[in-house]
């Protein structure tokens, strides 16, 4: 089944060509020292290398985007998570530095791949920044290095993709690696759930791998789960991600369901909370946004069709998702007067979940996009987003006929708009029992 998996690949990407290409470099054993290369500094690579640095690691954090390396190397933070007062400790410590130049992974004993695994212009799994890194770091692996794949991408990535592009690339005189698969489970922007505390999965290709894996990751995080293989840890990861989907589906459909009868969803959801057991609440909006609930189950679905099946319900809990914005702007038109041909509409926060400026796959493209379309006049606000789509943010005394708060940000002061009496429609269920303020 991985097999064939892996024979489409590989061909689609010339993989098999790239394995006469071979690079001398010397190396030397990466067994003994506590040297870590993380590929990929972002919301996944830098928050493990300041856990790394922690935990008595010396990291060197590598991006191909040399700007960023810049901005990180002069002490500046790149994601709300790290602060720039602990990536200056690090980097004064001399445990941590970024850099653009693969040939220092020669002196890690483990490195990490921590690159995004987006869908293509098809909606399929583009794992060319994944097969790019494994590609970059190969000629570089030292003898007795450990590889491990932070990415999210379907069962099989590690063993058909990451390891034959490694294997065919490394020097000669590494004789011996070690790989295996350990999902990111980080929340942006969450004050409790960590890199350390937040248990890790590890599957690895073989036993010694899996033991350096465990090693490593024992060293790091508070609890490493391992799991017998690395198939396992990446459909975990799907898993995961996949039963947020479908359970944020649920509860949009249902909240349109409810507004049709002048039921308010959330304090249904408060009702049905009460449950002890076999309930968990998850809260409608305007879609499923970031780098993960919206892109990880297309790779399921893609990896279900590669395998002769079709994962119905997912496909159909994406469906319900994408048609969350149209609703929403829908919603909010329908409180305003009939006789306004192009409504002024305030879209309040645009990042696609608080405390985060991060706006890929923000669900309020979409939004603006169906507002749009119906004529409205739109503006934007935001206290965590500088610029969005070659736009600017707006202050809160923007004259509008109608605001939406799409996503809560923190320091987003919403009174003064309550004041003036401006009609909202809360997408976020934290504007409760308001005047002027309808509920999704
Ligand atoms: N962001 C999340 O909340 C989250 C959570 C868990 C897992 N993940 C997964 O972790 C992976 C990374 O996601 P992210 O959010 O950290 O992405 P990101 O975009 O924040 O950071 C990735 C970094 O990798 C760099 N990069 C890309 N290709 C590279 C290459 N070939 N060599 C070196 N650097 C390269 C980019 O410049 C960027 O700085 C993805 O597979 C994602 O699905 C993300």
């Amino acid at each position: 089944m991985q097999a064939s998996i892996s024979e489409i690949r590989l061909h689609k990407e010339g993989v098999h060509r790239k394995r006469r290409k071979r690079v001398r470099i010397p190396t030397v054993s990466a067994e003994q020292n506590r040297i870590l290369a993380i590929i990929g500094q972002g919301y996944v690579g830098l928050p493990l290398a300041m856990a790394a640095v922690d935990a008595g690691w010396t990291v060197i954090g590598i991006d191909n985007f040399e700007a960023k390396v810049a901005q990180i190397n002069s002490g500046k933070s790149p994601i709300e998570d790290i602060s720039d007062t602990q990536l200056q400790r690090a980097l004064a410590s001399g445990a941590y530095r970024a850099s653009a130049d693969y040939t220092s992974v020669a002196k890690a004993s483990v490195i990490t791949i921590c690159v995004p695994t987006p869908l293509d212009e098809k909606r399929e799994p583009d794992l060319s920044l994944l097969q790019g890194a494994a590609t970059a770091i190969a000629p570089f692996v030292s003898n007795e290095t450990l590889v491990v794949s932070e990415s999210t991408s379907y069962p099989g990535t590690l063993r058909d993709i990451i390891v034959p592009i490694v294997d065919s690339l490394k020097p000669r005189a590494t004789t011996r690696v070690y790989f295996a698969s350990a999902p990111e489970r980080v929340n942006p922007g969450d004050p409790i759930w960590s890199q350390k505390n937040t248990p890790r999965l590890v599957g690895a290709i073989d036993r010694k791998s899996q033991e350096r894996a465990l090693a490593f990751y024992e060293s790091i995080c508070d609890t490493a789960v391992a799991v017998s293989t690395p198939e396992i840890a990446e459909a975990a990861k799907l898993l995961e991600n996949t039963f947020r989907l479908v359970n944020i589906a649920l509860v949009n459909e249902f909240a349109q369901l409810c507004a049709a009868s002048g039921i308010n969803v959330h304090e249904v959801i408060d009702a049905a909370s009460s449950k002890p057991y076999g309930f968990m609440p998850f809260r409608p909006g305007v879609g499923v946004g970031g780098h993960c609930i919206p892109v990880d189950p297309l790779y399921l679905t893609w990896w279900a069709r590669q395998n002769g099946g079709r994962a119905i319900f997912v496909e159909s809990a994406d469906s319900v998702n994408h048609a969350m914005p149209k609703y929403v702007a829908e919603r909010a038109l329908s409180m305003v007067n009939a006789n306004i041909k192009n409504p002024k509409v305030l879209i309040l926060g645009v990042a696609y979940k608080p405390g985060v400026g991060d706006v890929r796959e923000t669900p309020v493209s979409e939004l603006r996009d169906h507002l749009k379309l119906k004529g409205a006049d739109i503006a934007w606000h935001d206290p965590l987003v500088q610029a969005w789509e070659d736009s600017s943010p707006v202050d809160l005394d923007w004259d509008c006929d109608v605001a939406i708060l799409a996503t809560k940000q923190p320091g987003m002061n919403l009174e003064q708009l309550i004041n003036r009496g401006v009609q909202i429609l809360d997408c976020t269920n934290s504007l409760k029992g308001q005047a002027d303020i309808s509920s999704l």
